[in-house]
């Protein structure tokens, strides 16, 4: 066993999203969200061609899901709410009394049992009406993100207290705006991801100063943001150019995020700002492709967090660019100019992007702790973290990866005085694995997919988890592989 435990005020949790496990895309006055129609458009996008109408029925079977929580003995659930469930066409004339009820009833059950949920607004489900006129790349858009969050607030503020505004911006921008990887797959050419990672940081920030003047002072909740990052690791950690490249990586992909939110300039890093200058400029902009902010909005977003989400997954190793300067299509990874390998360890059945390192956390909330000096009254949430497979319920190398994983908090928490104060693991169930469809698997209960019942059974990594969450410490031995 680790002979570190959890300190008595860390708290433990378990997460999900609302458009991978809810289903139920057209039930109780829903709208439909971009995933819904982009998927019913293009079912070719996802290998197994599946989508969200159905996924683990959660929209039915919540009450089992709260089971299934308590069964782990976490305190805490993260969810997000859809926000055309709530208001089918984005906006706040036309709320969906059957959505509204739904929520309150999935909060109350879960209260009645102790379990705290903290709820997520944007968990990527953009409503179809909204991405319509642009979504993310339309400034009008923060405007109707706002009045949503009043809405939610309005309706749930009474009894949940911690917020997060958005999912991983960084994930949706880069692979939504950027690439076709995500939906809205708009493929931009350098531009739309800027756009997107501009106003949702400013969209983030009017709802965080929205609730500050207007709810908080009877609510007394609070607001953050979750933020993702792959840990970035140098090829050879003597050589200058790999550590350039690295650093490179974390600038583009979190600091551009966490900066603003997080430092005391409140604005994009000056190693984003020039490079994405420079390569504008060079490509024969007469603009920058990443807009700017006004004072006003710096000072809205600085600081504009009462704790740091973080979502860590996987390592990747960097060095210098191979790309040739004549390919030279505008796009955030053209900015970075990095080489991006993910061959850390050897092949598993799962996704390619995810190989195990653990030790890359404990570096990464080092970085997010020395960077932005992370105070007692902000600290780091661990909103998500988790491994996939194919999904057999035997799943030791998940067990595995949570006993590494979480090693490495405990001692970024011991050794190093990181200010972690809690940890979600990804996932609660098997779910809709966005481009992955339903073809591989993070839960910690099985969902058979293939059963009108979308039966649920607890895998080891469940009951691993719940020891570690019951003893407050990891034991390596809990759960063992058979010797073959
Ligand atoms: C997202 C989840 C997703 C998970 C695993 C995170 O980027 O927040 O919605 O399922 O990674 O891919």
């Amino acid at each position: 066993a680790s002979n570190y435990s959890f300190p008595d005020d860390f708290i433990f949790g378990v997460s999900t999203a609302a458009f991978q496990i809810e289903g139920a895309w057209n039930e109780g006055g829903k709208g439909e969200s971009m995933w819904d129609t982009y998927l019913h458009k293009n079912p070719q996008f996802t290998p197994d061609r599946s989508n969200g109408d159905v996924a683990a029925d959660s929209y039915h079977k919540y009450m089992e899901d709260i089971q299934m929580i308590q069964k782990l003995g976490v305190k805490y659930y993260r969810m997000s709410i859809s926000w055309p469930r709530l208001l089918p066409n984005g906006t706040d004339n036309n709320i969906s009394r059957e959505g509204a009820m739904y929520y309150r009833t999935l909060f109350e059950e879960l209260l009645k049992v102790n379990i705290t949920p903290i709820v997520t607004l944007f968990h990527w489900d953009m409503p179809t009406a909204l991405m319509d006129l642009g979504g993310w790349t339309n400034p009008k858009v923060m405007d109707y993100f706002e009045d949503y969050a009043r809405v939610a607030f309005n309706l749930y503020g009474d009894i949940i207290k911690t917020w997060t505004t958005l999912n991983e911006p960084h994930q949706h921008c880069y692979n939504g705006y950027g690439l076709d990887y995500f939906v809205p797959a708009l493929m931009s050419h350098g531009v739309g991801e800027y756009l997107c990672t501009h106003y949702l940081l400013l969209s983030h920030a009017r709802v965080y100063r929205m609730y500050e003047k207007e709810f908080r002072p009877y609510q007394k909740g609070k607001v953050g943001i979750t933020l993702d990052a792959f840990w970035a690791k140098p090829r050879d950690a003597n050589k200058a150019e790999d550590v350039l490249a690295a650093n490179a990586y974390l600038h583009m992909h979190l600091d551009i995020y966490a900066h603003p939110i997080f430092s005391d300039v409140g604005d994009y890093p000056t190693f984003v700002r020039e490079r994405v200058n420079n390569m504008s400029l060079e490509q024969g902009f007469s603009r920058s492709r990443l807009p700017y902010f006004t004072d006003e909005e710096i000072l809205a977003i600085k600081g504009s967090a009462d704790f740091f989400g973080l979502n860590h997954y996987t390592t990747f190793i960097m060095s210098p660019s191979s790309m040739e300067p004549k390919w030279n299509v505008p796009s955030l990874d053209h900015d970075t100019g990095v080489k991006v390998d993910q061959n850390l360890t050897w092949p598993r059945p799962g996704p390619e992007w995810l190989t195990v390192y653990p030790p890359g956390f404990r570096q990464l909330l080092n970085y997010v702790q020395d960077n932005y000096r992370m105070l007692r009254d902000i600290p780091i949430l661990i909103t998500e973290n988790g491994m996939a497979d194919l999904g057999q319920t035997e799943d030791y190398e998940r067990v595995a990866y949570f006993n590494d994983y979480l090693h490495q908090v405990l001692l970024a928490i011991h050794e190093d005085g990181v200010n972690v104060k809690g940890y979600f693991a990804w996932t609660l169930m098997d779910d809709f694995e966005w481009s992955d469809g339903y073809t591989f698997k993070f839960g910690l209960y099985k969902v058979d997919f293939d059963s009108p019942e979308k039966t649920r059974t607890p895998k080891l990594s469940a009951k691993n988890y719940a020891n570690i969450v019951r003893t407050r410490r990891i034991d390596f031995n809990y759960i063992k592989p058979p010797i073959i």
